[in-house]
Parts: structure tokens; C-alpha cells; sequence
């Protein structure tokens, strides 16, 4: 008998990519396919982009999509840094619609966490555990010994009284055109707040900066939360797509 044919799609600010995942291994079974996200990324335009993607690997079986703001039952709930349209949404339900096949959509955080917590940094590794992305904004999954409590949403923390992704996301060092040693205090006094707050015993940092780690994670200061760099980079939003994907169909 085959395994189950498992697809995730990773729908992010600037790409939606996607790939058929091989879930025991943790990786991508084929190389991911990208296109750029449409703007303005209304539902329909990136609806169509997920078709093409999916389309394009002929794949027929469950497939797994993350979503940049909070999703309850499937229902896209907020929209940050996205198109006010998806805003109370049935997302879930105009994928199924449109690619025939069983869906299950995510907030982007919360899968690339499941896949690290499973297959990366934070796998074998109990007490509470904590995923932070950052990107255009700042994404978090929040685990208590491996389970997740979903859309904590902790990038829209208040730091100096604005959102905290405003101030510390890698969009506003960009934007501000912030030093890596500049960024990186802005980033110790988020952690500061995080940790205060939870707690954690571990704090895995992803995300697409994650890719530029060594630039930055030697600069941020010693805590009693263990920080460590995503290890699945850019892979871990679309393998965990698809683990959630399988497990709405077992
Ligand atoms: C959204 C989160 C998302 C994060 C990273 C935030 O602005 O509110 O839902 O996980 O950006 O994309």
C-alpha cells in the first residue's frame, strides 16, 4: 500500500509555494514550486494561485494551506498584513470548493512550529516551547509538551506602546534600516516581554530572517530561555501544512 499523498501550501506576503511532503522524513518529496503573491492578495487571486500550485504537481489528496492571520475552524479571522477580504472568511471551505480535494487551513506560525516541534529544533523537547517568526511580521506557536495552543498572535504584543511587530518584526528593520546590532535590542527587549509572560524553556526563531541567523543571534543577549535557529528554514510553514492536512484526514 502507498502512503497518503500529502500536499502543503505556505501562503506568505511576498510567495505561495507549495510541494507534495514526505511526512515521515519531515521534508518536501519534490522540489517546491513558487509563485509571487498577487496583489492585492485577494481571496480570488490567491485562490487561483494555490489551484495553479496544486495543479501543477497533479496531486489529488489532502491538502494543507497556512494563512498570515488568525484561523478558527477554518474560518480566517484577521488579516494583519493581508487583504482586508479574507476577514471572516470560510476559507477552508472556498478551497475545497475550488480544488475538489479535503482541506485544512492554519495560521502560518502555528505550522511552521508544528514542524519544528516535530521534525527541527524543537523536536524530543518538552515543557513549553516557543516558535517565534519573524518576517514581515511576527508570527508564534505556543507548545505545553508537544501540543499546540493555537493563534497566540504574540507579534501584536504591545512594545512601547505599538505592536510589537511594528518595532521588532525583520520588516521594520528593513523599513528602519536598522543595524543587525540595532535590531537585535530590539528583539531582546520583545523576548524579554515573551518571556515574562511564558516563560518558555526553549524559543526557536524562524522565519524567513532565520536564513541570516548568524548575523544576528550571537548579538542577542544570554536569558534563561535556550534560543535556537528553525532548522526546517524555509521548508517548515509548507511541511507543516501538510502534517495538519493528514491529520484531519486519518
Ligand atoms: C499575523 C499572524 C501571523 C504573523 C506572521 C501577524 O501579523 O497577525 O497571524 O502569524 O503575522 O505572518
Amino acid at each position: 500500500m502507498t502512503a497518503l499523498s500529502v500536499f502543503g501550501v505556505d501562503i506568505g506576503g511576498s510567495g505561495i509555494k507549495g510541494a507534495p511532503v514526505d511526512l515521515e522524513r519531515g521534508a518536501l518529496a519534490e522540489p517546491r514550486h513558487k509563485v509571487l503573491t498577487p496583489h492585492p492578495a485577494s481571496p480570488e487571486s490567491v485562490v487561483a494561485v494555490v489551484k495553479e500550485i496544486v495543479d501543477h504537481f497533479g496531486h489529488r489528496g489532502p491538502v494543507g494551506l497556512t494563512f498570515p492571520g488568525v484561523v478558527v475552524d477554518g474560518h480566517t479571522r484577521t488579516a494583519a498584513n493581508v487583504d482586508p477580504g479574507w476577514v471572516d472568511l470560510d476559507a477552508e471551505g472556498i478551497f475545497r470548493e475550488t480544488l475538489d480535494l479535503p482541506c485544512t487551513v492554519l495560521n502560518d506560525a502555528d505550522a511552521a512550529g508544528l514542524a519544528e516541534v516535530s521534525y527541527g529544533a524543537g523536536r524530543d523537547h518538552g515543557g513549553v516551547v516557543l516558535m517565534l517568526t519573524f518576517g514581515t511580521g511576527i508570527g508564534s506557536a505556543l507548545f505545553i509538551d508537544g501540543a499546540l495552543v493555537p493563534n497566540t498572535e504574540l507579534g501584536h504584543l504591545e512594545l512601547r506602546g505599538k505592536d510589537a511587530e511594528r518595532r521588532a518584526s525583520a520588516g521594520a528593520r528593513e523599513r528602519h534600516e536598522l543595524s543587525w546590532a540595532d535590531w537585535a535590542v530590539r528583539v531582546d527587549e520583545y523576548l524579554d516581554l515573551v518571556e515574562r509572560l511564558f516563560s518558555p524553556q526553549l524559543v526557536i526563531i524562524g522565519g524567513g530572517v532565520s536564513r541570516k541567523q548568524e548575523k544576528f543571534l550571537p548579538l542577542l543577549k544570554e536569558r534563561p530561555a535556550r534560543v535556537v535557529p528553525a532548522e526546517l528554514r524555509n521548508d517548515a510553514g509548507i511541511v507543516g501544512a501538510a502534517m495538519a492536512a493528514a491529520k484531519n484526514a486519518s
